[in-house]
C-alpha cells in the first residue's frame, strides 16, 4: 500500500468511497444522500491537505489534515479518515493514521483532536486508542445512528 497526496484526479474515487461510508449512517454526521460536490470539497477543497492510499494502484481510502480551529487554536490539528468498506481490516486505516501523525508533526502541530467519534464505531475508537488518543469527553446522545438510534460521540485527543 502506498500513500500519496490527493489530487483532483482522485475526485471520482474519493466520491465513491465517501458515498459508501456515509451511506452506512453509522460513522459520520453527513446525510447518506450528501451530494458529490460537497463530498469532494470535504477532501479536496481550498486549504485542505489530503492524501489517498492505494493498494495495487487502486485508491482504497483517504484522509485530510486541517487545523481544528483558526487563530489561537490553530496549533491543534484535526483529521478525517475513510477507507473503502470492501478494504476494511487490511491495515489501510492504521497506515494512514501513522502517516497523518507524521505529517501533523512535520507541519508543526502540537496536538491532534477528533471532535466527533461515534462511540459505537469500535474500529475507529480502537484504532485511535492504539495510536495514542484518549477519550477526553463524551457528548451524550449526539449521534443519530441509523440502526441504534441516539448514541454518544467521543472527543479524542493526543499531544504530538
Ligand atoms: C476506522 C477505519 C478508518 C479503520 O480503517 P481499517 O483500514 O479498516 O483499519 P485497519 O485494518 O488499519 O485496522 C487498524 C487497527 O484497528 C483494529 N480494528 C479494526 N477494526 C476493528 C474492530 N471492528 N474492532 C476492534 N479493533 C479493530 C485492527 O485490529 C488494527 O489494529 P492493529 O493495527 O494493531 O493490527 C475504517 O474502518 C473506516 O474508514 N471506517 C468508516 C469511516 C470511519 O469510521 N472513519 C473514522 C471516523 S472517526
Amino acid at each position: 500500500m502506498t500513500i500519496r497526496p490527493a489530487t483532483r484526479d482522485d475526485a471520482e474515487a474519493i466520491w465513491r468511497i465517501f458515498h459508501e461510508v456515509v451511506a452506512g449512517g453509522d460513522t459520520y454526521t453527513f446525510l447518506p444522500d450528501t451530494p458529490r460536490e460537497q463530498a469532494v470539497d470535504y477532501f479536496l477543497g481550498p486549504g485542505i491537505a489530503s492524501w489517498v492510499i492505494e493498494d495495487e494502484g487502486r485508491v482504497i481510502g483517504m484522509y485530510k489534515l486541517i487545523p481544528n480551529h483558526g487563530g489561537l487554536g490553530s496549533h491543534v490539528a484535526n483529521a478525517s479518515f475513510m477507507v473503502d468498506p470492501s478494504a476494511h481490516g487490511k491495515g489501510a486505516g492504521r497506515a494512514m493514521g501513522d502517516h497523518c501523525l507524521d505529517q501533523a508533526r512535520q507541519a508543526g502541530y502540537e496536538a491532534m483532536q477528533f471532535n466527533f467519534v461515534v462511540s459505537t464505531n469500535t474500529a475507529a475508537v480502537a484504532l485511535w486508542q492504539k495510536l495514542g488518543f484518549e477519550i477526553v469527553g463524551t457528548l451524550p446522545k449526539a449521534y443519530r445512528h441509523r440502526q441504534l438510534g441516539y448514541v454518544d460521540a467521543y472527543v479524542m485527543h493526543r499531544f504530538l
